[in-house]
């Protein structure tokens, strides 16, 4: 895992541009070093009809272990004055900026205000853009983005802070960056330009942008995202494309195991709906996100608080898994943004990062039907030893599906008929 999935842009998703967890730490990989691409794959079967059946969520076995998410985010704070403008700006009468129109022949000066802008020429001491404490007051979309990439640092391997800030400020107006390039002179109300402002902050303070807009992508979905779960990166979308491709007889039941935000399981009850799907997880707060998400995407989701699959009979055609797997002592180098905000029950995998999914590999000939498969989400460099311990629990291992950095991302199990 990396960085969380700003803004990777385009091509992102399986085959695209992956973040990694483990192993790569720099500049945003999940795995957690990543995050999820800015613009998905689409699914590969248009979402199928499916019944309006409520996702449930049922307790089974005790109570939660779960810590619950660190709470490291700094508070969101509306910058008075957007950092890194030049004090000495002109301003048009309403408070904006006035800009080379770059060309300084014909009319005028060349100086220019948007056209919405009924302000006139400049005003020294006018409020500036946007400012909460000037209701009627606007801005223009290319001054919030200025504003933003100002704000808005470099991190190495990430996104461009003017990236950052066309992601944040297209998910805030509901439009496409593309819309935003186009209209770069279009009004800003002030208080959308307040709540920019804010979120602007709470990206410089290091809060993942999909936590911030709420919602990240998923196998073409949006999923509503909070610091209860992990934000579903791409390189798990590899499970979902290779069931897609290989898919289960119809009526074989699906288990996800650690199901998070519910991204993976919710995708495969819409996109194999003659599968019965099942998901668990030991956090109570992410089931009732990955709720939250069966109901907005109605998809017909069974939810189990359990820890692993534990508590359930065996018989499953296929299990999935995306389960924490940092070792403990590399939790302190992951990026900040995943390191404070993500939930660490999601990231923590023990001492070699592998505890979790190796009781997982142990229960695995209980949990799965003869012929069933399952698929592991893993680390850089875990694979080798998943293998080796699922082979001497008598699994066979039936594949490993890279991601598009070429990691071991995925191993693929089978349990002899
Ligand atoms: C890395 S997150 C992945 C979430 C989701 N599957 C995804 O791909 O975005 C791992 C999830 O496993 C859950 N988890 C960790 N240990 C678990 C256990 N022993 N039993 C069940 N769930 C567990 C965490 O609460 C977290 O939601």
């Amino acid at each position: 895992m990396g960085a969380p999935p700003p803004l990777a842009p385009a091509g992102g998703g399986v085959g695209g541009a992956a973040r990694r967890r483990g192993g790569r730490l720099g500049g945003g990989g999940r795995r957690r070093h990543g995050g999820s691409p800015l613009r998905p794959p689409r699914p590969a079967h248009r979402p199928l009809r499916h019944r309006r059946r409520r996702a449930r969520l049922r307790l089974v076995g005790g109570a939660p272990r779960h810590r619950g998410p660190r709470h490291g985010r700094a508070p969101g704070r509306v910058a008075a004055e957007p950092r890194g403008a030049d004090p000495g700006d002109e301003h048009c009468r309403r408070g904006h900026r006035l800009r080379s129109s770059g060309d300084t022949r014909g009319r005028g000066s060349g100086v220019r205000c948007h056209p919405h802008c009924r302000g006139g020429g400049r005003a020294g001491g006018a409020p500036r853009p946007g400012r909460p404490d000037s209701p009627d007051a606007v801005t223009t979309v290319a001054d919030l983005l200025e504003l933003a990439a100002s704000r808005l640092s470099t991190r190495p391997g990430g996104p461009s802070p003017r990236a950052e800030g066309r992601f944040l400020l297209a998910r805030l107006l509901g439009r496409d960056e593309s819309w935003l390039l186009a209209h770069g002179d279009a009004a800003v109300s002030a208080e959308e330009a307040a709540r920019y402002h804010a979120w602007v902050e709470r990206r410089a303070a290091g809060e993942p942008a999909h936590y911030i807009v709420g919602t990240c992508p998923f196998w073409g979905r949006e999923f509503v995202v909070t610091p209860a779960a992990l934000i579903p990166r791409p390189e798990t979308e590899l499970i979902v494309q290779f069931l897609l491709a290989s898919p289960p007889p119809r009526g074989a039941r699906i288990l996800d195991v650690g199901t998070g935000s519910g991204c993976l399981a919710v995708t495969l009850a819409l996109e194999l709906p003659g599968s019965p799907v099942v998901a668990t997880d030991r956090s109570l707060p992410a089931l009732a996100l990955a709720r939250h998400n069966a109901r907005r995407h109605t998809a017909p989701l069974h939810l189990v608080l359990a820890d692993l699959g534990g508590p359930l009979a065996g018989g499953w055609g296929v299990v999935t898994a995306n389960l924490p797997y940092i070792p403990t002592a590399a939790l302190a180098t992951l990026p900040p943004e995943v390191r404070y905000f993500e939930p660490p029950v999601a990231l923590d995998g023990g001492a070699d990062g592998l505890a979790v999914v190796l009781a997982l590999l142990d229960d695995l000939p209980r949990l799965l039907a003869a012929g069933g498969t399952a698929l592991v989400e893993l680390g850089e460099g875990q694979a080798d030893r998943a293998a080796a311990h699922a082979r001497h629990r008598g699994l066979e291992e039936a594949g490993r599906l890279r991601d598009a950095a070429g990691v071991e991302r995925v191993l693929v199990l089978r349990r002899p008929r």
